[in-house]
């Protein structure tokens, strides 16, 4: 058996040349559906003759395609190999081409029937639409020929073999190859057949392949039409009044509606090869991309990226998705106010990119290649220099090009990810350069740009960023590259982290990016957390991640950073972003009465959407109404009075907060949501502003002596020990243990800088002293230092209830804190079961000091439980921001209202923070009867650290004195 193709540099053999998807075949057989299907181990266990039309397989295991091997048997046992995830380094010895003898082999079988109206007079065409990552294919036992390039379209003529009756296909596909090295990304290595397999039947004379070139002119509005398609064929677009148009040439059309993200106009076309021998029904845009005066523009207009890297990913079926679940995501980034994806990295299933051209999402597609793992050698032997490589590059550009080259969506190649530099990426920028002049080239791996038509970067910190905004990025080496590069515009390829709780800070982002006209905005790392369904012993579903299936190497929950979990529900992340993303942003100005709407759209006016006010004092309505925008155009700015029914509402004195919100949304149904579909707010306060002043308890107050007393006493709802200062019972609520808390199970984001710092610094492991308990009788008042062992820097604090139900907690740092803290506040651990929460301040999700624009303050009430957000690694979550009040009932009708002065953050937990902290996974998270409710002053931001730049200064916790002033009643 000779399988020297597998370690061969060649993409493969036998192969036809690639085309546009669109093309292909008046009759077409899907050979998708079960297959036989044998697992062998490796070199040493394949089947010999399995290829054979006549071999018996009835031995051979049945297996979907398309699907992935290794899933098989999820959620539960992998039947075949298991999954395994790595980032960066390669899961095999770096030995190009070569890989392991281990070299798990997927033998794949199928009969299939010609349909009656085949015309055997045509050809026939086998296409594969990706197939991980290596494999040969043979009909009735003749070797077709084989392939790399995973999630590319491969198709092979099989005219010669294929008959009437019974046909059989036999596929051998391997797990490494040659082309595992230019498929380095950071994801799950998965294999087999994972897209579609289909025959196609081209009758003689049929469009092979066709490339429609669909120009807009920005300056008149015309629209330039050109569709090649390699042969006599006519284009007909008839609502353009275009009939029976020659291909070949460019068709002027005097006015035409430009495509565009914000509204993707199609026009349905047909291609004919005449005399009735083939059709092919296709969709135009009509949109020019470019790069003039330094900046990005679509039909003449700057556009900002507010966009997203998308992998393709489905909890039990890995990459292998089905139509519901791509239009699933791009209904959700619609919905979420993104314009914008990467197919980060690789090429998508071709149908996305058709919902991409439908519902209005730009697309950087890009090449299916990443050698990210030679950067661990210090990138010596990487293939991007490496001449025995350029054909495989060469075809992996080519294959990408020619697929997607018809879809207006497309608007920027790109030339792969994370491959370091070298010749074959400028020899593949080259060509792409030679063939399709209608879009940009991207390539963030370049650091000067010189082979690209945008400058990128990933992750890049905000002050950098800045001054890459005001074009004072550091200068380079060669000063012909560093003026190209500097007179570029500049996007963020990736930025703001979304692993486990996060992105924070992206509304610092979107501030540069509408600052400096050079910025473009960027693509948020990363849509989906690529999590793997499983199930406990108990029965319990969760996502498993990385070292979950026994890998020796792997970057365990690396792959857990998207904006949506696994199943797509959206993550506090992706709320985050829509606010920060959203195309209009509102502000209101109180005193002078003054709304203002700026436009962000490049292209479309407000006039698709629809505005409203509404008022409430301390969270109960008091008036609500529409507010008329006249269609503010893209990019400029609308100023509309406050309406007289907005002012007659707020004309008499509240008697609580009054806060006044104003919505944009959908005026009318879109294909992606329904009319009234919220895409953007602002809040302002218009009474009762909240006390600035910070409360201490009155003058004057008998608070005893520090004379040891026994004995309970009763302070308000709360009872303490007289003696220790230990608290029992809040109200209707048992209390464990009530003490000042500093740790917060660390955040993806925190770690790994600031969570080590610290763990350093003992702030998972504080303890406390006493100092002095006094009880009075208006009062009590406990002095405590709380410190880590091994340590002099600590906190000295002072605890002080009064009789009225208050507590004041006044904490200093004793000593010199070596790092920024977690939080500072107060854990209260109830012996009960708290089931509701209802409040008045921030909600309804999750909000950290720099992750809050999707919530607005107002009254709200959730069932307790649900007030925990599931990461799929457990970590800190479930913050509410700035409550005024809140009130914790329990299952039989009993309350505690707690107030803070003037507000308080909580969060309320089943489980506590050091069970939050060591756990693995969600099903570790066993509730203990008990209820963790945490007040808390101030938390550490957020950040996007795990992959970016530290929090920002304004967002970070310093050790600092701070007042905790809370009320409770029962
Ligand atoms: C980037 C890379 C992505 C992903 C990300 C971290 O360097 O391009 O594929 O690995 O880092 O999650």
């Amino acid at each position: 058996m000779d399988l020297s193709y597998v370690e061969s540099f060649s993409p493969g053999d036998g192969y036809l040349p690639a085309r546009a998807s669109q093309a292909g075949g008046s009759v077409r057989v899907s050979l998708d559906g079960t297959w036989k299907f044998r697992y062998g181990r490796g070199t040493g266990d394949l089947t010999a003759g399995f290829e054979a039309a006549d071999f018996d397989d009835a031995g051979f295991d049945d297996l979907a395609v398309p699907s992935m091997w290794q899933l098989a048997g999820l959620p539960g046992t992998p039947r075949y190999g298991a999954p395994a995830y790595t980032n960066v380094v390669y899961p095999f010895p770096v030995d190009p081409p070569r890989v392991p003898d281990d070299n798990p082999c997927g033998e794949y079988r199928r009969y299939f029937t010609l349909p009656p109206e085949w015309d055997f007079g045509g050809s026939a065409v086998l296409r594969f639409d990706g197939v991980d990552s290596c494999f040969a294919v043979f009909v009735n036992g003749a070797a077709v020929g084989h392939s790399k390039g995973s999630r590319l379209i491969r198709e092979f003529d099989i005219t010669r073999h294929v008959r009437p009756g019974d046909n059989v296909i036999a596929v051998r596909v391997h797990q490494w190859s040659a082309g595992s090295y230019l498929e380095d990304q950071d994801m799950w290595w998965l294999s087999g057949i994972f897209r579609d397999v289909t025959v196609l039947n081209e009758r003689p004379g049929a469009i092979r392949d066709f490339f429609v070139q669909a120009d807009y002119d920005p300056a008149s509005g015309a629209g330039l039409l050109r569709v090649d398609a390699g042969g006599p064929a006519t284009v007909s677009v008839p609502e353009l009044g275009l009939t029976g148009a020659e291909t070949g040439t460019e068709h002027r059309v005097e006015t035409v509606e430009p495509w565009s993200d914000e509204e993707p106009r199609l026009y349905a076309a047909v291609l004919d090869s005449g005399a009735g021998r083939e059709q092919i029904a296709f969709r135009v845009g009509f949109r020019r991309v470019e790069v003039r005066d330094g900046q990005i523009r679509l039909n003449g207009r700057p556009v900002r990226f507010r966009g997203v890297n998308r992998h393709e990913w489905h909890p039990e079926r890995g990459r292998s998705l089905d139509g519901a679940t791509m239009r699933a995501d791009v209904l959700l980034m619609k919905e979420h106010n993104v314009n914008a994806v990467r197919t980060s990295h690789y090429p998508p299933d071709p149908r996305f990119l058709d919902l991409c051209d439908e519902y209005g999402l730009l697309v950087i597609d890009e090449c299916d290649l990443e050698t990210h793992g030679f950067g661990l050698l210090g990138w010596r032997g990487n293939p991007s220099g490496d001449p025995r490589w350029l054909p495989a590059y060469l075809d992996r550009i080519q294959r990408t090009v020619e697929r997607d080259k018809n879809h207006p969506s497309v608007i920027m190649w790109s030339l792969g990810n994370e491959s370091g530099t070298g010749a074959n990426l400028e020899r593949m920028a080259e060509w792409i350069r030679g063939r399709d002049r209608s879009r940009l080239i991207h390539y963030e791996g370049e650091p000067d740009a010189f082979y690209t038509d945008v400058f990128s970067q990933m992750y890049t910190g905000y002050a950098d960023l800045d001054a890459i905004g005001r074009r004072q990025e550091p200068v380079t080496a060669d000063s012909g590259h560093d003026a190209h590069r500097r007179a570029l515009p500049m996007m963020l390829c990736e930025y703001g982290h979304a692993m486990g709780n996060g992105p924070g800070g992206l509304a610092d982002y979107a501030e540069l990016f509408d600052r400096h006209p050079r910025l473009h905005g960027g693509f948020v790392w990363e849509w989906i957390d690529h999590g793997i369904a499983q199930v406990t012993a108990a029965g319990e579903r969760y996502f498993g991640y990385g070292g979950d299936f026994g890998e020796p190497v792997h970057d365990g929950n690396f792959v857990i950073d998207g904006l949506v979990f696994p199943d797509r529900t959206p993550s506090p992340g992706l709320l985050e972003a829509k606010a920060v993303f959203a195309p209009v942003r509102i502000e209101i100005d109180p005193g002078a009465g003054t709304i203002a709407v700026r436009n962000r759209q490049h292209t479309a006016s407000t006039a698709a959407y629809r505005f409203g006010w509404r008022v409430e004092d301390g969270g109960d309505l008091v008036a609500e109404g529409d507010l008329a925008v006249a269609a503010v155009p893209a990019g400029g700015t609308g100023h509309v009075a406050f309406p007289p029914a907005l002012l007659d509402a707020t004309a008499a004195e509240p008697d609580d907060e009054r806060w006044l919100t104003v919505t944009a949304g959908l005026a009318a149904d879109t294909p992606w949501a329904p009319a009234g579909h919220e895409i953007a707010f602002a809040q302002a306060q218009l009474g009762q502003p909240v006390h600035a002043e910070t409360l201490r308890p009155p003058p004057g107050l008998d608070m005893g002596t520090t004379a040891a007393r026994t004995g309970q006493v009763t302070l308000g709802c709360a009872v303490l020990d007289a003696g220790t200062g230990e608290l029992h019972r809040l109200g209707p609520y048992p209390v464990h243990a009530a003490t000042l808390d500093f740790w917060r199970a660390p955040t993806d984001n925190d770690a790994p800088a600031v969570a080590r710092a610290w763990r350093r610094a003992g702030l998972d492991r504080l303890v406390r002293k006493t100092l002095a308990v006094q009880c009075g009788q208006d009062g009590l008042r406990l002095r405590q230092r709380i410190a880590p062992a091994g340590g002099d820097h600590g906190f000295l604090a002072t605890f002080v209830w009064t009789a009225d139900g208050m507590l004041f907690i006044q904490v200093t740092p004793d000593g010199t804190w070596p790092c920024p803290l977690p939080k500072i506040g107060l854990r209260l651990v109830l012996g009960a079961d708290v089931e509701e929460v209802s409040w008045f301040g921030r909600g309804p999700g999750e909000a950290y000091r720099d992750t809050h624009q999707a919530t607005r303050t107002g009254r709200f009430s959730r069932p307790a439980r649900s007030l925990a957000t599931s990461y799929i690694r457990p970590q800190e979550n479930g913050n509410r921001m700035h409550a005024r009040r809140l009130s914790l009932s329990g299952p039989s009708g009993q309350s505690l209202a707690v107030t803070g002065y003037p507000h308080v953050d909580f969060t309320v937990r089943r489980w506590s923070p050091e069970l939050l902290t060591a756990a693995r996974h969600t099903p570790d998270l066993v509730p203990d009867g008990r209820t963790y409710v945490h007040l808390d002053a101030a938390h550490h931001g957020i950040g996007s650290g795990s992959c970016g730049p530290p929090v920002q200064p304004g967002h970070s916790l310093a050790a600092h004195p701070v007042d905790l002033v809370l009320g409770f009643s029962a």
